[in-house]
């Protein structure tokens, strides 16, 4: 019993001994700027400049050579695994769609909008011709980006609603998620909560039609400013923000 016992200790700290050198692998992972220049195919020394700003803001860190004449290496911080698509608490699609032409273009009429008072067309309809749902829909590729960032979104901010406040859905039996995106919001919250019989993930046509499809959970299309599936509770998770922008979009 005892040599099974010392066994299964040695078997465990074999194990916690690969675990780490798991997370080393993870963590370190060293590229030189020309081994960089080259994945990428650019001129190491355009490339080193932008290394330095990114350093700077803590995306990366530089690894100083322990031998003088060896070019500089770079590891992951917290920060670039954040933008690992591979990672858990991935927000690289909120990047891709923020950082898209689609969603930069408007902030070239940004001065011309603030000069105006806020009278002035906004700025994404000005580019556009549309509004951002709109222009969404219309363009499949750019709907597929925000349901994407949405979601992202949704798999960090909904573990800490469930982790500090669940009670709050106690007694709940059916729920709408108005503008839910692609159902990751719901599809969470309905797990964290078995008693939850229903949820509906309530947002426009075009997004619910590429939906994911999940348990205790059906997508409905609709416009919210319509009507809204019943339930015992809604609830709408959008930023103050994007809330003010479907307002415009539908008030103006
Ligand atoms: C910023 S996203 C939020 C997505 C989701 N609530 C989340 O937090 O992951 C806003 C959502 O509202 C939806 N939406 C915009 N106008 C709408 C309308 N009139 N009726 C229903 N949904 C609408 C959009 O399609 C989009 O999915």
């Amino acid at each position: 019993m005892e040599h099974t016992q010392r066994q299964l200790t040695l078997l465990e700290k074999e194990e916690e001994e690969q675990a780490k050198v798991e997370v080393w692998k993870c963590v370190r992972i060293f590229e030189n700027c020309s081994e960089l220049s080259a994945t990428i195919k650019c001129d190491p020394s355009s490339l080193y400049r932008i290394m330095r700003f990114l350093v700077h803001h803590h995306i990366f860190k530089e690894i100083h050579p322990k031998i003088k004449l060896d070019p500089k290496s770079y590891a992951q911080t917290p920060l670039s695994r954040c933008l690992l698509k591979s990672s858990k608490n991935s927000m690289a699609a909120f990047i891709m769609l923020e950082s898209s032409p689609v969603m930069l273009a408007p902030w070239h009429g940004l001065s011309a909008r603030v000069q105006a008072n806020g009278t002035s067309t906004p700025a994404f309809e000005a580019v556009h011709g549309e509004d951002v749902w709109s222009f969404a829909e219309a363009n499949p590729g750019h709907s597929e980006l925000i349901n994407e960032a949405m979601a992202c979104d949704a798999r960090l901010s909904l573990p800490a609603l469930i982790e500090s406040c669940l009670e709050v859905f106690n007694g709940i039996e059916t729920i709408v998620d108005v503008g839910g995106g692609d159902g990751t919001s719901l599809s969470l919250l309905v797990k964290a909560c078995p008693w939850i019989a229903r949820g509906i993930n309530f947002d426009l046509p075009h997004v619910v039609c590429v939906a994911k499809e999940s348990e205790r959970v059906e997508n409905v299309g609709g416009d919210m400013f319509d009507s809204i599936p019943k339930a015992d509770a809604a609830i709408i998770k959008v930023s103050v923000y994007t809330l003010s922008s479907i307002l415009y979009s539908h008030y103006e």
